[in-house]
């Protein structure tokens, strides 16, 4: 074995935390692509693995050599810092060499997480990521940008959103290549975009109407509440609209450059590329 547990050669089991997320479908892809043995693992999987239930972990870990970890929903809510850590020592004990972690850029819930994983032992890298062009395209900001308007409790506060492909060029790069154990990469796209300009270059690559209107948090939770959302969802949209855009995540990193040797990818043409296979497209 290397002293970089990732220069391991051979038949190394990679276990995938969130196999079908946005990112751990794009790490496992690349993954398989280049041969590795890779092990998803989710509340769907056989066995599942459950971030709400940790009797599962040790199948989950079972003559695995390195992981890729993305936690649910959020490292910012309640007990992630302890789920991290649990699943850390438990990591240790089974011998997993490399541990590489999804973290939320400017989430000081997110860095005690951080601060676990590097305290228990096994090797790590850290990926510490801006928000994903794909909150537009596969996530929660899709619904409102297929029906036309997206309402958001955001105003002209810039974010640097990055490509989920460039977190998964990075992950891969980590769990593969020598030189990216004990590092934290932050990780930004090359731009600072507000919310209104992103549905902007929707609507025109798309070219549809799409509008973006800004509420109050206080009247959006209420529309959540009448919605029936889960208080605890609730909480952490809350927790993201007020404390990660307030401002403080207004700058961009050269954390993909450190770690791929490459600038990431702008957000105009990630949005032409989505806009091509249709996701966008309006109500039929
Ligand atoms: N979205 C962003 O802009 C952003 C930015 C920075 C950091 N992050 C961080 O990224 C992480 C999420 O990664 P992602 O966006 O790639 O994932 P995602 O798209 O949210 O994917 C969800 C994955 O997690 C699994 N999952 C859901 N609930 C689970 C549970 N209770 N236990 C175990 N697995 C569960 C799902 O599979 P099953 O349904 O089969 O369980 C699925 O594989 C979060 O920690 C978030 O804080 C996100």
């Amino acid at each position: 074995m290397s002293i970089n547990g990732s220069e391991m050669m051979g038949s190394e089991t990679i276990l995938i935390l969130g196999g079908s997320g946005k990112t751990g479908r794009r790490v496992a892809e690349r993954l398989m692509a280049k041969g590795k043995d890779v092990r998803l693992a989710s509340r769907s999987t056989v066995p599942a693995f459950d971030w709400t239930d940790s009797s599962g972990w040790a199948a989950a870990l079972d003559g695995v050599d390195a992981a890729y970890v993305s936690y649910q929903p959020d490292l910012a809510v309640p007990g992630a810092v302890e789920a991290i850590g649990t699943l850390c020592r438990l990591a240790a004990e089974k011998g997993v060499k490399h541990l590489v972690l999804l973290s939320g850029r400017g989430e000081d819930e997110a860095q005690a997480a951080e601060e676990a994983l590097k305290q228990c032992g096994v090797g790590y890298t850290i990926i510490s990521a801006s928000w994903f062009f794909q909150n537009f395209s596969e996530a929660f900001l899709l619904d409102g940008i297929q029906a036309g308007e997206l309402i958001l409790p955001v105003g002209e506060v810039k974010e640097p959103f990055i490509d989920a492909d460039d977190i998964a060029d990075v992950a891969v790069a980590a769990l593969t290549e020598p030189g990216h154990m004990g590092k934290t990469y932050e990780v930004t796209g090359p731009r600072l975009i507000t919310f209104g300009e992103a549905v902007a270059d929707i609507a025109r690559q798309t070219a549809r109407d799409i509008r973006f209107t800004t509420v109050d948090i206080g009247d959006y939770v209420a529309l959540l509440e009448e919605a029936q959302i889960p208080a605890d969802y609730i909480w952490l949209i809350r927790y993201l609209f007020t404390s990660v855009l307030d401002g403080r995540n207004e700058s961009m990193t050269n954390g993909v450059a450190q770690a791929l040797g490459r600038q990431p990818r702008d957000f105009t043409d990630f949005v032409r590329a989505a806009a091509a296979t249709g996701v966008w497209e309006g109500p039929k």
